[in-house]
């Protein structure tokens, strides 16, 4: 057993939330809930990034304070990883008075050994990504080249973080851990942006307030990405609790987006190496969710509400199809069609009916109670071979982050259980008395087979695994990646039949969505 302390990045309070917002989470969500099923000690981050111009201005235009205006906000993400089954230890703010204390005790460390220093700047400011580029940066049309929308001519005094410094020691640390930045492409990527060239950091702002003040020039403010980044030493309290910090601390997985990867593998080890601190083990820079292969945005328009998905289809098929489609690393795309597809045959079908069927076929049977299973012929050898080399593929695929393999391992178990249903037809069995243990023992492999399942699939759809435990008569037993090991169900176990894991979803000929039989009536506003 060992720990595994995950961060996604903390989300801009964004006004309209998106399935794009909840990409990055389900990730990180699936990754921490597979190290606690290992036994891990796991600690999971998330949180909010409130500060700077863009959510001043935003206020001012609803005619509220900034911090008004971002409580409304921080309240719908809550509501939204909650209803996703995000299951994170914290969730950080940065206009927490905790995070406050940690930049600037940060700042002032990094100002008095002489890394800060102060000068007038004139720069091109993209305030949609609080970021500065050099002209040398911006796309053909003279924009932002990440989000291409127009920059802004800023000029006032600021503060800089002697960065171009660290470019060699950076070169070198790289060099030396080479599993540091991923996927590869990526690293390549970063490699070359340093190689250009390392640029000092502009890390205060004057032209606004609100932000975290400079401590040793309080007419400032932080740089958002700046105090941002630290976030991920807030949240495991660090200069509050040493003992807490060292149990987690390095991050084992920073997990971001693709355009943010540059902050998280340059600038914030960088930032790390200045103040003295152990570097994280790893970032990892995965795609975006496309439509119409086009990144997913409130001002492209073409967002999707994870919240009205969720009424609609259960947070189960929404983490699953993000899991089971998006090839972590690359860009993905999203489709209802593709989602209620996914959702019919690899839930409803593959896995609602194998439970079903087994969980009913053991009551009509054997009266509920699993029997013994006697030794076993070449179809049961076969089974179990299968599922013990599941659970080996699984393991290894979710330790290397490959996760959409991992969740096709487990299916490809789900497929070659029903296959075994229909090869030793337990109806044909039942209904001869020589084959009675026969019977048993089919009956057996199968509820084993739907145990191992089950602890496998909770990090994927943590709605659906307990109640196949609880169908399988387990419902008091811890899912643990331990016991995924074949012979683990006793007997005398008794099924309990229940609802169907996943009812059948439908589109009418008007477009309505229909689920198990009846029309979808959204519960939460549209
Ligand atoms: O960047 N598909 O916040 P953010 C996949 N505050 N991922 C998406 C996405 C999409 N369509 N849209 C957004 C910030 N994301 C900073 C982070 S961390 C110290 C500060 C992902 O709200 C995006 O890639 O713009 C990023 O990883 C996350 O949502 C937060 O983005
Ligand atoms: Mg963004």
């Amino acid at each position: 057993m060992g720990k595994f302390y995950i961060t996604t990045p903390i989300y801009y309070p964004s006004d309209k939330l998106h399935i794009g917002h909840a990409y990055c989470t389900t990730v990180a969500d699936a990754l921490a809930r597979y190290h606690r099923l290992k036994g891990d000690d796991t600690f999971f981050l998330t949180g909010s990034d409130e500060h700077g111009l863009k959510i001043q201005r935003k206020a001012a235009e609803k005619g509220v304070t900034p911090i008004q205006y971002v409580d409304a906000i921080i309240a719908n993400f809550k509501l939204l990883w909650k209803e996703l089954n995000i299951s994170n230890d914290d969730f950080i703010r940065t206009s927490e008075e905790r995070h406050h204390k940690v930049v600037q005790d940060a700042l002032q460390k990094i100002y008095d050994q002489g890394d800060i220093y102060k000068k007038n700047y004139e720069g091109l400011y993209c305030v949609p990504c609080e970021s500065y580029w050099l002209e040398r940066q911006l796309d053909e049309k003279g924009c932002c080249p990440d989000c291409h929308r127009p920059v802004e001519k800023m000029q006032e005094e600021s503060y800089f973080f002697k960065m171009s410094k660290y470019a060699d020691w950076w070169l070198d640390f790289i060099d030396k851990n080479p599993d540091f930045i991923q996927p590869e492409s990526r690293r390549n990527e970063m490699i070359n942006f340093v190689k250009q060239g390392l640029d000092d950091l502009c890390i205060t702002r004057t032209t606004f307030d609100w932000g975290i003040p400079v401590p040793f020039d309080p007419r400032h403010v932080v740089y958002v990405w700046f105090d941002a980044l630290l976030n991920y030493l807030t949240g495991i309290k660090y200069g509050v609790d040493d003992a807490f910090f060292n149990r987690f601390w390095p991050a084992d997985l920073h997990l971001v987006g693709k355009e943010i990867v540059r902050f998280h593998s340059i600038i914030w080890p960088i930032m790390l190496h200045a103040m003295g601190v152990e570097m994280p083990k790893k970032v990892y820079g995965h795609g975006w969710l496309v439509v119409d292969g086009t990144k997913m945005s409130k001002s492209l328009g073409n967002v999707i509400d994870p919240l009205g998905l969720i009424d609609e289809f259960g947070s189960d098929a929404i983490r699953y199809f993000l899991l089971r489609e998006i090839n972590l690393g690359h860009d993905g795309n999203f489709s209802r069609d593709a989602l209620i597809q996914r959702t019919n045959a690899d839930l409803a079908n593959d896995l609602g009916n194998l439970l079903n069927r087994t969980v009913a076929m053991i009551i009509k049977y054997h009266g509920g109670a699993v029997r013994n299973a006697k030794a076993g012929d070449a179809l049961d050898e076969d089974l179990i071979r299968v599922a013990a080399d599941t659970v080996a593929d699984y393991t290894a695929k979710m330790d290397a982050m490959d996760i959409t393999s991992a969740v096709k391992t487990v299916w490809n178990l789900i497929g070659r259980a029903n296959k075994y249903i229909d090869e030793t037809a337990p109806w044909v069995l039942a209904k001869d008395e020589a084959k009675k243990e026969r019977l048993e023992t089919v009956m057996y492999n199968l509820a084993e087979c739907l145990r191992l399942v089950a602890i496998m699939v909770e990090p994927y759809i943590p709605q659906a695994a307990p109640k196949i435990f609880a169908q399988l008569g387990l419902g008091e037993t811890p899912l643990r990646l331990q016991d995924a090991r074949w012979g683990g169900l006793a007997e005398g176990t008794r099924v309990v039949k229940g609802e169907p894991l996943y009812p059948r979803i439908e589109v009418d000929k008007d477009g309505n969505t229909i689920i198990g039989g009846k029309k979808y009536v959204p519960t939460v506003p549209v």
